[in-house]
């Protein structure tokens, strides 16, 4: 499995912290938003990545990342001119999908959760053995903002809808999916909604269809922030501040997943630290190859 995170868009919401930086590379705590959904992606060994990108801000996220080397990933990027919306990113990485399967992730999104990894596995295998969909769902106070998702008492999909003003259940869908590469030429046909964007949840919604979209819960042991409000994008920080002081242990943080997989060595990781001088940052990298 491959993996596309999207990282471009308008930021709308964030004016005017947002209106001539990236979202994506704002810091939430110590480390960029980026890093969050870029952990995620590589806790599920997933070593490809391609990053959707606004044309302006190419230079920047290459700045940060290169070609994934340093991380022993390969990271790709590819321009998206014009915010059109979040199915658009499955076209623009139809070469780069091929005849793989992909976690499709938006680059707002965080996630924390003591199972995390074990519940996102089972579904990434589940679509690489069978093909088709799986969306998660994340209970919330106000569903009216989300793609909503309805589930019958089997767990399967009943229906799912982008911003109804009629929630069908309080479970909002999570910027976290898995493909078959059917979803290129299904992202293809998707026709602009009303408020002119191509959205992931016609995507969904043709999948459902199918009968090949399948869900599972992020129950009470998850967080989950779209952090793309001045609100959710302080309470990532905060949560991110207290669980790394409390446990000691960092949230998001690529070089110790690029060296807990094996993909870098002791002399890369600490070249990674030796680059952030003497911050608590560098000094924790230090440390991972000490006590290993
Ligand atoms: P959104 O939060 O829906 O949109 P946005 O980031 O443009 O912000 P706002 O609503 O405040 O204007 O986007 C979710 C994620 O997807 C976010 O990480 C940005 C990214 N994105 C793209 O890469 N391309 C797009 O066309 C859109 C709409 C979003």
């Amino acid at each position: 499995m491959k993996a596309i995170i999207l990282a471009g868009g308008s930021g709308s919401r964030l004016f005017p912290v947002t209106q001539v930086v990236n979202k994506h590379l704002l810091p939430i705590y110590n480390k960029p938003m980026i890093y969050y959904p870029l952990s995620v992606v590589m806790l599920l060994g997933i070593r490809e990545v391609l990053l959707v990108v606004n044309p302006q801000d190419l230079e920047m996220f290459r700045k940060l990342f290169g070609d994934g080397t340093e991380l022993g990933m390969r990271i790709d990027y590819c321009i998206q001119e014009k915010p059109r919306g979040l199915a658009e990113g499955l076209i623009l990485g139809e070469k780069f999908i091929g005849d793989d399967t992909v976690c499709y992730m938006l680059g707002d999104n965080i996630f924390y959760g003591h199972s995390l990894v074990k519940v996102l596995k089972e579904a990434k295998e589940d679509v690489e053995k069978y093909g088709g969909a799986y969306v998660f769902g994340y209970y919330v106070r106000d569903p009216e903002r989300f793609g909503v998702v309805e589930i019958d008492d089997q767990g399967k999909v009943v229906s799912i809808e982008e911003k109804p003003k009629n929630p069908k259940s309080n479970y909002a869908v999570v910027g976290l999916y898995f493909y078959d590469k059917e979803a290129v030429d299904i992202a293809k046909k998707v026709k602009p909604s009303r408020r002119g964007e191509l959205e992931i949840t016609s995507v969904n919604q043709a999948y459902l269809r199918k009968g090949k979209l399948k869900v599972k819960l992020l129950g009470r042991g998850f967080a989950w922030f779209d952090a793309g409000t001045y609100d959710s994008f302080l309470e990532a920080g905060e949560f991110v501040a207290t669980l790394e002081s409390k446990t000691g242990l960092m949230i998001g943080c690529i070089e110790e997943i690029a060296y807990r997989n094996g993909w870098i060595d002791d002399k890369k990781l600490l070249d990674l630290a030796e680059r952030l001088n003497q911050t608590d940052y560098g000094r924790y990298l230090r440390t991972l190859v000490e006590q290993s």
